[in-house]
């Protein structure tokens, strides 16, 4: 009678190779978050244009009506009144500027911030003169809103964009931007 096979042992694997192992495993992932995060702040620094220009968005607001302009183009000043939420209210026809309004072609209107471009004050329009006027500094604006010469202002008053909409609604895309530079430069 044959004796009984013996067994073969099952022997763990010396701890040298379980080490090995995991220094691997760790390098491979310490290798994945390097790689990882540069992308990442890359693809942010890719998208943020896009994110400020969302945040940018134009935000039209009805300010008036088309019979409330003069037709012979002298600018009227309206009212900006916009809703406004916090995290808990919501707050309709809230002031959140001016602006001038005037008729120049037929039913072309332009719109310009009544705010001064060189501090921050508000512009004043002046019927004799026929320009406008800040009473801080003296900038001076033609009708339109072009910078005149001697002016400490950098750049002319801020034109904003119109819409007509329903035949007689005056929309404007409601916007302020930074004072004392000669570009425009949007606050949020
Ligand atoms: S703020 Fe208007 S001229 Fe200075």
């Amino acid at each position: 009678m044959r004796p009984p096979e013996a067994t073969p042992a099952i022997h763990p694997p010396p701890p040298t190779d379980r080490r090995n192992f995991f220094k691997e495993a760790l390098a491979v992932v310490i290798g994945a978050v390097l790689t990882l995060v540069p992308v990442a702040a890359g693809l942010s620094v890719f998208l943020d244009p896009l994110r400020r220009k969302s945040a940018a968005r134009e935000n039209f607001v009805k300010v008036a009506t088309l019979d409330a302009l003069p037709g012979d183009g002298v600018p009227r000043k309206f009212p900006v009144l916009a809703s406004r939420t916090d995290a808990w209210n919501k707050y309709n026809n809230v002031p959140i500027g001016a602006v001038y309004l005037r008729r120049a072609d037929g039913n072309q209107v332009q719109a310009v911030n009544v705010v001064c471009p060189h501090a921050g004050c508000f512009v004043d329009f002046s019927a004799e003169r026929g320009d406008f006027l800040c009473p801080c500094h003296n900038s001076a604006f033609s009708v339109e809103g072009t910078l005149k010469p001697g002016s400490p202002s950098p750049r002319s008053l801020d034109a904003l964009k119109v819409e007509i909409r329903n035949e007689n609604e005056v929309w404007v895309a409601f916007q302020n931007f930074e004072a004392g530079r000669a570009d425009k430069v949007p606050l949020a």
